[in-house]
């Protein structure tokens, strides 16, 4: 896209502000006139969707960052100001984070109404309609709250919506518990966050207080090369990088291919996580490291971890929690897979506090293994658990799948009466969460004065097609591990 920089005199106006401070829509003529805040309609994979810029950006820009030592390139300072090429970040309204991207203005749908931002959103600076394009910030103290993810994704995303309607005979299938609550709820206490930050080490997101902008282009490590889904404080200096290296066993991070080379040809020895290995079944194998000892894997991990787990994670305080680390072995050694955090202390019974499977292992079975291992903790501890909430969008698919899918796997072979409560016994899952799987599969009735589990055919037919996928599962036997004794000392964090 081809266009001047929008100034007092270029023509392009942007619409008044209503005296109310509320946003205004109007139809504009020039991409120009689109300021930071604004919701304009875009192309997106054949559809059109609203969406809100995030921030705009000059192309030469980007391209003197990519290319520094091509002296060739544009750059701001030999560019033509009327050729400059102007891209924008766009938040799909409703979808989650993950989908936000640079786009040029040949996606924008003009047709349409534009809404504009209330009049204290709008900024002034450089870019299209005089908006200043904000900076992501650099690595927080621990106690600052990061942005939840307030969007749960469209495509295959439970909402209220798709849940079965609540008739007298089915108890009501309600999210609210489990999911993180929706942008702009007035929940938010940032005492309250400091203060489960400190107890728990996890977070709820603060809108006000985050970068809501990807910082990375693209992730290598080990064979795979990731795309980042959101932002993670990294320096600075490395998001800069158009590709970031990452070792993936001691998980150092790197802004060029020779800087990961000579770190694991002088530095880096390393060839599976830094712990104790509890569990080793066939070439699957997990690793226990004590967040406390292992401080630097454990931040590295957080801060991988953070490219993908939007709605909550911490970076620093990693001194509570331990680390349980999933790995496929060959010869070359052991790769992780995923991870979850678990509390040393949890003060709400939480068995897991983050889970994570690396995109370029999702949906392949690895997210259900981390659970049931989480699980097979529990109940060596002689304990009921559940993840901590709220979950993301993927948490709360990945959960409810593996959840319906236990219980349904106990009640096939079952034969006489059962209580939710003997199923939490037998599963080490809360009865809230047995509860929350079975309304999901619109398994509870009222039938005959009392209630009742009912699995339907479809539910069943359901099951088997899963079952038949034949999945790993962990073997118990191959679990070695007894629930690890801290003293008062060592759980005194602060
Ligand atoms: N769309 C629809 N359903 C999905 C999706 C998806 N993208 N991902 C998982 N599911 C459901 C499916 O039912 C799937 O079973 P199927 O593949 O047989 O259809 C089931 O979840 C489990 O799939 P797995 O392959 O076992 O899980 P995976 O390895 O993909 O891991 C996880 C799931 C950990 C949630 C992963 O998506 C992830 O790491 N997401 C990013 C981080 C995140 O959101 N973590 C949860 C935060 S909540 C918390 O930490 C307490
Ligand atoms: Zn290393």
């Amino acid at each position: 896209m081809h266009m001047g920089r929008a100034n007092s005199n270029s023509g392009s106006e942007t619409p008044k502000i209503q005296a109310d401070g509320s946003s205004s829509s109007s139809v504009i003529k020039s991409p120009l006139q689109l300021v930071i805040g604004c919701k304009v309609f875009v192309e997106k994979d054949g559809e059109i969707r609203q969406a809100e810029i995030l921030s705009i950006r000059n192309a030469q820009q980007r391209s003197r960052v990519q290319h520094t030592s091509e002296e060739s390139r544009p750059t701001l300072d030999n560019v033509d100001e009327e050729k400059q090429v102007f891209e924008f970040y766009v938040h799909y309204v409703e979808f989650n984070k993950r989908l936000d991207e640079w786009i040029t203005d040949s996606r924008l749908n003009l047709s349409k109404p534009v809404e504009f931002p209330k009049s204290k959103k709008i900024k002034t600076g450089a870019g299209p309609g005089g908006a200043a394009t904000p900076t992501p910030n650099r690595l927080q103290k621990r106690k600052q709250s990061q942005r939840r993810d307030a969007s749960l994704s469209r495509a295959g995303t439970p909402s209220r919506a798709d849940s079965p309607a609540p008739t007298e005979t089915t108890i009501q299938h309600d999210d609210s518990a489990y999911t993180a609550p929706r942008q702009g709820s007035n929940g938010y206490s940032k005492e309250k966050e400091i203060e489960k930050l400190r107890t728990q080490g996890s977070m709820t997101q603060c809108t006000s207080e985050v970068a809501r902008m990807k910082n990375l282009n693209l992730i290598y490590m080990g064979e795979f090369e990731v795309e980042p889904w959101y932002f993670s404080p990294y320096p600075a200096e490395l998001t800069n990088s158009p590709v970031l290296y990452i070792c993936e066993f001691c998980l150092a991070y790197f802004g060029s291919k020779k800087q990961i080379e000579r770190h694991r040809q002088r530095y880096c020895d390393l060839l599976y996580p830094p712990g104790n290995e509890i569990y080793r079944k066939d070439e699957i194998s997990f690793f226990e490291i004590d967040g406390r000892r292992q401080k630097s894997y454990c931040r590295n991990l957080c801060l991988l971890s953070k490219c993908f787990l939007d709605h909550k994670t911490l970076y620093y305080d990693v001194d509570p929690f331990l680390f349980y680390i999933l790995t496929k072995n060959d010869d070359h050694g052991c790769h992780i897979i995923g991870y979850f955090s678990k509390e040393k202390e949890s003060a709400e019974n939480y068995n897991l506090a983050c889970i994570l499977t690396l995109p370029q292992y999702q949906r392949h079975g690895y997210g259900r293994l981390l659970m049931q291992f989480s699980y097979e903790l529990s109940k060596i501890e002689g304990r009921l658990g559940s993840p901590e909430k709220p979950l993301s969008d993927l948490g709360l698919l990945g959960y409810r799948a593996f959840w319906s899918e236990a219980i349904v796997d106990l009640l096939v072979d079952y034969h006489g009466e059962i209580s939710i409560e003997e199923l939490s016994k037998m599963t080490s899952f809360t009865t809230q969460d047995i509860l929350h799987a079975l309304s999901s599969l619109d398994g509870i009735r009222y039938y005959k004065g009392r209630h009742a589990i009912v699995l339907s055919e479809a539910v069943l037919e359901a099951y088997k097609r899963s079952k038949a996928k034949k999945r790993r599962s962990i073997d118990p036997k191959y679990l070695k591990w007894a629930p690890p004794i801290f003293t008062q000392a060592e759980l005194r964090y602060i």
